[in-house]
């Protein structure tokens, strides 16, 4: 029995007398006698006092023998009262299913005379069934790109019981996303429907639990409950995610091809192809390379910082839906010590002059290092022992001058090394080597290899003979170093002298005019010059003879 059947009404128990006063005067009556039970009684249970309803009279009751006729075992007449007792379980939906009305229909017997009469028990139905779902849970589907508004037919119980006992309207636990409402079929029965109230997100909410409860109209109502369980199906309604709007990255600029320079990753959060990510690149340059399934980017050939210092990427990020997302990827190309430093010369001046000063400006030198920072600074020094030296003009230029006095006589050239140096970390250097020619000045004057001569001529010599020979040199070099020879002074009478010798400009003879007479002229003195022609620096030199017998003498 359900929980409701207790309230049952015993008024409702009573029998109903309308026939009983017929049955007084009728002793086979057309008309049933009329009872009306509820259903589930206990055994030995009183429907109504049959005897007295039949007009018996207690005494008579052992010689009648009223008893009931029925084979099926659902009720007896007691010997003593003859009251009409329930002697089998009385279950109005065993025995009469749904039908709206469930009477039992019998004939009561009596003996002497033998007489039939009609009993009719009406079963009624109580609230002995709740409501039941086939099922303590049931599982709905529903996409989360489902509309509000739209509708879905539930699962429906059963309830035993007929009537207002009979399920009578179904509700849902509260919930923000669902509600109810009860629909009726052509029968009369109801079912739910359950309406999506508002826009479902599977990515926030994947399972909705909701219980759904069946109420039947039974006082008070009994209830079956089940669970309804929303799974909530993915829409491609999420596109990728980067996990990163922009990624920074440094390299160096001499990783080999193929190095990894960093991995994008983006997530979905729909389910399935939905969040299956592929990666594509942009903007390229056929220097990096995607890895379309992974995104890890690697180098696909060598990098300069001096061609190329940053690298902006774009990457896409596409999920098997087709959303995309795209981040960027800056890559910073680091410099690395590969350059030399470079020298060049400008307004290089290849003679330079004995006599510059110190100070001359020789040339301009530029360096220049393509790297940069440390790697591109550059010291710049000349190799060994040299009249020369490199002063700092201004950055990575300089000036090579003269430093100290040069001597075309001593060096006539220079082998002048430059090496420049970074500062890198190792250091990187190069060399150049240029000649400098010291061009010839005219600043050595002619040197008599003596500085006198004494020369003996014997007396009687004939006339134009060569007496003496001087000699003088010159370190210069061509015109500077060409000499020739004059008489400057004597001691002899200046108009006799030309009489008397005279001296080969070209060669520094000096000749005779004349045959010496000893007794006349013993001895004499010529002062000699060897000169350079048509210069101004000119040196005096001299030949003085001495004695003409035995000995003349020259003199510087
Ligand atoms: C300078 O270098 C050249 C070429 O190597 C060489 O012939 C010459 O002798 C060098 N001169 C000096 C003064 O070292």
């Amino acid at each position: 029995m359900g929980s409701g059947a207790g309230d049952w009404g015993w008024a409702e128990r009573r029998p109903v007398l309308f026939p009983f006063l017929l049955s007084l005067f009728c002793p086979a009556l057309s008309e049933p006698l009329r009872y009306r039970i509820p259903e589930e009684m206990p055994e030995g249970s009183v429907v109504g006092n049959l005897a007295k309803d039949l007009g018996l009279s207690v005494r008579e009751l052992p010689t009648r023998k009223l008893r009931v006729s029925s084979e099926k075992p659902y009720f007896t007449v007691s010997a003593e009262r003859g009251d009409l007792l329930v002697s089998g379980r009385l279950d109005r939906e065993q025995i009469c299913g749904k039908k709206p009305v469930c009477a039992l229909e019998f004939e009561a017997v009596a003996e002497k005379p033998l007489n039939f009469y009609h009993v009719n028990v009406e079963i009624e139905d109580i609230n002995d069934h709740p409501p039941k779902f086939m099922q303590n849970s049931f599982e709905l589907q529903i996409s989360e790109s489902t509309l509000p508004g739209t509708r879905f037919i539930l699962e429906v119980a059963e309830d035993g019981d007929t009537g207002l006992n009979s399920l009578q309207n179904y509700k849902l636990s509260l919930s923000p996303s669902f509600s109810l409402i009860n629909k009726e079929k052509p029968d009369g029965s109801k079912y739910p429907e359950l309406i999506l109230e508002k826009p479902l997100d599977r990515e926030q909410q994947k399972h909705h639990r909701l219980v759904l409860t069946a109420l039947d109209g039974g006082d008070p109502p009994l209830s079956g409950t089940t669970e309804l369980q929303i799974q909530v199906t993915d829409a491609n309604d999420n596109p990728p995610v980067f996990k990163q709007d922009v990624y920074r990255v440094r390299l160096s600029e001499n990783v080999p091809p193929g190095t990894t320079v960093l991995q994008v990753s983006a997530t979905d959060l729909d389910e399935g192809l939905n969040s299956e990510i592929t990666y594509f690149l942009y903007r390229t340059g056929q220097v990096f390379h995607l890895n379309s399934k992974s995104g890890e980017i690697t180098t696909s050939r060598t990098l300069d910082y001096e061609e190329i210092k940053e690298y902006s990427l774009v990457v896409e990020g596409r999920d098997g839906g087709g959303l995309v997302a795209q981040c960027t990827v800056e890559i910073n190309i680091q410099d690395e010590n590969d350059n030399s430093p470079e020298i060049t010369f400008h307004s290089l001046v290849e003679m330079i002059l004995e006599n510059a000063v110190p100070g001359t400006l020789i040339a301009f030198i530029k360096i220049h290092d393509r790297d940069s920072g440390e790697n591109g600074e550059v010291n710049c020094r000349l190799e060994g022992q040299v009249p020369f030296q490199i002063i700092s003009s201004s950055k990575s230029s300089y000036k090579l001058v003269t430093d100290g006095t040069l001597d075309r006589e001593l060096t006539p050239e220079y082998n002048v090394t430059i090496t420049a140096t970074d500062r890198g970390k190792p250091p990187l250097s190069s060399s150049t080597t240029i000649t400098l020619h010291v061009t010839d000045v005219n600043d050595n004057a002619p040197v008599f290899q003596q500085s006198a001569y004494l020369v003996h001529v014997p007396e009687n010599n004939p006339p134009g003979a060569s007496i003496a020979q001087v000699s003088a040199s010159d370190p210069d070099l061509g015109l500077n170093s060409q000499i020739s020879y004059s008489i400057v002074a004597s001691d002899l009478e200046a108009r006799a002298l030309s009489s008397y010798v005279s001296v080969s400009a070209h060669s520094g003879v000096v000749f005779a005019q004349r045959a010496f007479d000893h007794e006349q002229l013993r001895a004499f003195e010529l002062t000699l010059q060897a000169s350079e022609p048509g210069l101004f620096r000119a040196q005096r030199g001299g030949v003085r003879a001495a004695r003409l017998r035995p000995r003349a003498a020259a003199r510087l």
